[in-house]
């Protein structure tokens, strides 16, 4: 079994550990979507991971669903990302965009557009916006031609950070938002190609933004079974195993899977279908685990994962390597500052005296 410290090979990049810092939304960009001088701060301070994945990024107007989410479709935004990009190689660090477009999970009141959606089917709850939580509206049907486009606006989006500096992106599949929504059969109702073959959605857009930024600089996240944003999906120990073994021809960079547990037959399903390089994120976000989900992330080693994401332990350890590696004990993460705010709980954790940083690779 490989060990959390040992380099592991992504594609061009030789990793120097297997622990990923997973995508974290963090709702601190301006208002034309553009990442600031302290996002690439709190980024470079995370720069001894394997891998940092970014917080998801819209690759179009019609991607974002909340207030602050930093966009990847502007000449401004790629000119925040190339700060972060470069503080994070100048840390010594590797790190991928997310790209991640909601879909259903929008408002009007967030990007002055009504969501899009594989069908017209509402997901039931509230979102947060700037007028406070407001009702989910019913999204409007993505013609044949407009699903054609939104993956050319991925394609797009993911060459864009590339030339910011990007050493790949990652597609976010899951959590109920566009790429799930295409995968689920109570929100595909769709009577052309892309309802007829759920999986085709995913698939031509890996391959569009392999085209577009190198296969093996594109990940894809998907939570298989995840309920999150009125998901019901039935079916996934079929699906699932499907997508990842039409994926394998695209030499994808990795599949990152989130909430699954080791050793399940759908997770035996999924690693026996993928032939390249696994990433796993252990936890499903409930309450914090002391360990920040190290033990989970090992078992999952044990079963196949190549690399291991942490979320919240890396939000609140920019040490976290060194502390998993020391076994310093670990920040817990404070919720109230989560989303938006300054530096209060984005860059201003502590660094453990049992695990200093060398000196240079502090951020
Ligand atoms: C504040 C916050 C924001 C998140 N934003 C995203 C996101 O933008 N994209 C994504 O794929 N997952 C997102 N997640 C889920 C995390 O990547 C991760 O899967 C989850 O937190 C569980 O792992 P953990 O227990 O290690 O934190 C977010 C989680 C948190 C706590």
């Amino acid at each position: 079994m490989p060990d959390l410290f040992e380099p592991v090979r992504l594609g061009r990049l030789l990793l120097p550990n297997r622990l990923v810092m997973a995508p974290m939304t963090r709702s601190r960009a301006d208002r034309r979507g553009v990442p600031g001088p302290e996002t690439a701060r709190y980024y470079a301070q995370r720069a001894t991971a394997g891998l940092i994945v970014t917080e998801g990024a819209q690759p179009s107007p019609a991607g974002q669903g909340y207030p602050g989410t930093p966009g990847l479709h502007t000449d401004r935004q790629a000119e925040g990302w190339r700060a972060v990009t470069d503080a994070v190689h100048a840390a010594g660090g590797r790190i991928f965009a997310q790209l991640m477009h909601v879909g259903r999970i929008g408002h009007p009141s967030v990007n002055g557009l009504r969501p899009v959606a594989p069908s017209p089917v509402r997901a039931a709850g509230r979102i947060f916006t700037l007028d406070g939580r407001r009702d989910l509206p019913v999204p409007r049907e993505l013609t044949t031609g407009e699903v054609r486009e939104t993956i050319a606006d991925f394609a797009r989006a993911a060459r864009r950070a590339v030339d910011a500096g990007f050493d790949g992106v990652e597609l976010h599949g899951g959590n109920g938002y566009l790429i799930h929504q295409f995968l689920c059969s109570a929100t595909n109702r769709r009577g052309d190609p892309y309802g007829r073959d759920r999986v085709r959605f995913p698939v031509e857009l890996c391959e569009a933004v392999a085209e577009a930024a190198g296969g093996d600089r594109v990940g894809l996240r998907l939570t298989p079974g995840n309920p999150c944003n009125d998901m019901t999906e039935d079916g996934a120990g079929e699906i699932y195993p499907a997508l990842a073994a039409a994926l394998a021809p695209a030499g994808l960079g990795y599949l990152h899977l989130a909430g699954v547990a080791a050793g399940t037959p759908l997770a035996g399903g999924i690693r026996r279908a993928w032939p390249g390089v696994l990433v796993v994120a252990p936890s499903t976000g409930g309450a914090f685990p002391a360990d920040g989900g190290r033990a989970e992330g090992e078992r999952w080693l044990r079963h196949g994962a190549d690399l291991v994401a942490f979320g919240r332990a890396f939000l609140a350890n920019p040490d976290l390597v060194e502390r998993m590696r020391s076994g310093a004990a670990l920040n817990r993460p404070d919720p109230a500052t989560y989303y938006g705010g300054g530096e209060q709980g984005y860059t201003d954790y502590s660094v453990s005296s049992a695990a200093r940083l060398p000196a240079a690779r502090r951020g």
